[in-house]
């Protein structure tokens, strides 16, 4: 039987998704992504050369790997061939391996408009979006209003629906926001003339996962964005607009949830988050310093720099529990080296009681107190360690401690960005 795996941030975002999917691409024959669009940064590095993926899954650099956009991605045309422009002078084909849902939505520049405009109106309390127009592009889905990847290939169809939709979001951008208008034709021909480009990529992407499957192909699911960021689950309103959480894999590209074999849950061995919100082990200290520094911690899409803290294992127990994750991979373990110490949280303390699970309200969230452990640092490096009683005894059982802690096996250990820089414990495709 083929493996379907799912591949999701427990965290934040940036957990490192994009080089676990990469590494463990040499064994399936098609990735999907399912959600998200290039708001998402996925980062490479193969053979010290870094690729940032924003919109086509991960799986690319691979040369037999399908890269399948499913029905839940809002697509960007003119950032998707950006995007391929950058793969083709890097020598990567897409030919043929490229597969777009026609049920995919489709980012205009309306909606970039919009975002800014609006996180600009909303003063200090913006969301910290990317600014790629994720969230009115996911809005005018949802009120039925979207044009479709499948609909640009029908100049009629095209002409009256973007005629439509202009007509009521430039009078929201003018209107209430003072913006410049978008206009109807420069638009239009910018799409027609892209159209050639597209076409080939059109696909019914259920049914070629419905082929796999009945072929016995693995196939990797990529999540983007994380847990934390789900519009229902999430950290709302500081959250991005779609699902990010592992039943999203099914919806976002049609593919019925009953074969789902291994769901496996990416989080760093500390946390971040880019963008505003509660956090509640964020260090505003020498540590986050040390993790900021240490970790690279600036965002892949937007640069900004990423808040840095704790691992958090109240929200990571929450992610699996709300994913069924079925294994960990623990990322950036190498960013700790060089700690005296590391902490924890095992549970909060909120108005005197203390909880094992985060309040759904996220208003209370600025009350939270962090419970920590203590546990020893190493100061020998795990950078690029190859197994795991190659890592310092503390690291080994930092690492035992979380596992206890978070009540589910940890599958898997990256101790840097290369391919090479990964431990398997339990190999995923075994699930
Ligand atoms: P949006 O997805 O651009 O609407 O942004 C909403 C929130 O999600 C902001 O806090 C962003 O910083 C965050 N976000 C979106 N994409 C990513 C990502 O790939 N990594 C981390 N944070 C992200």
């Amino acid at each position: 039987m083929g493996k379907f795996i799912v591949i999701l941030g427990a965290q934040w975002g940036d957990e490192g998704k994009g080089k676990i999917v990469d590494f463990l691409m040499h064994r399936a024959s098609a990735v999907v992504r399912f959600q998200g669009g290039h708001n998402a940064g996925h980062t490479l590095v193969i053979n010290g050369k870094k690729t940032i993926l924003k919109l086509i899954p991960s799986g690319i650099l691979h040369p037999n790997a399908q890269c399948l956009i499913g029905n839940g991605v809002v697509l960007s045309p003119n950032a998707l061939l950006e995007e391929i422009a950058i793969l083709k002078q890097n020598g990567v084909s897409i030919e043929n391996r490229l597969h777009i849902s026609d049920a995919c939505t489709l980012i205009l520049p309306y909606h970039v408009s919009l975002d800014r405009a609006r996180e600009a109106a909303k003063g200090d309390k913006k969301i910290g979006t990317t600014g790629r127009g994720i969230g009115p592009a996911y809005e005018d889905k949802v009120a039925r209003r979207a044009i479709r990847f499948g609909e640009l290939f029908d100049e009629k169809i095209l002409r009256n629906k973007l005629e439509d939709i202009l007509h009521y979001h430039n009078f929201i951008l003018t209107q209430y926001h003072h913006e410049e208008p978008i206009a109807l034709e420069p638009l239009l021909e910018n799409l027609l003339s892209i159209i050639p480009q597209l076409k080939p990529m059109r696909a019914d992407v259920a049914l070629l996962l419905d082929e796999y499957h009945r072929t016995n192909k693995n196939v990797i699911f990529e999540g983007a964005q994380g847990t934390l960021l789900d519009i229902d689950h999430g950290t709302y309103p500081y959250v991005t607009s779609s699902n990010t959480t592992a039943g999203a894999a099914a919806v976002g590209s049609g593919f019925g949830p009953r074969y789902l074999n291994t769901i496996l849950g990416i989080a760093k061995a500390y946390t971040t988050r880019v963008g505003s919100g509660p956090f509640p082990t964020e260090q505003n200290n020498e540590v986050g310093q040390h993790l900021s520094k240490q970790g690279n911690e600036f965002g892949s899409v937007t640069g900004r720099p990423r808040r840095c803290g704790y691992l958090d294992l109240v929200l990571l127990k929450r992610a699996i529990q709300l994913n069924s994750i079925s294994g960990l991979c623990i990322t950036k373990l190498d960013v700790l080296d060089g700690l005296k110490t590391i902490k924890v949280c095992t549970n909060y303390r909120l108005h005197g009681k203390e909880y094992q699970a985060p309040p759904i309200n996220t208003e209370e969230w600025s009350d939270i107190e962090p419970i920590y452990e203590e546990l020893e640092g190493w100061q020998a490096p795990t950078a690029h360690c190859r197994s795991f009683n190659e890592l310092p005894l503390q690291a080994q059982q930092y690492l035992l401690r979380v596992e206890a802690l978070a009540g589910v096996p940890i599958d898997m250990i990256s101790t840097g960005s290369e391919r090479e820089d990964s431990i398997i414990l339990r190999d995923p495709f075994e699930g």
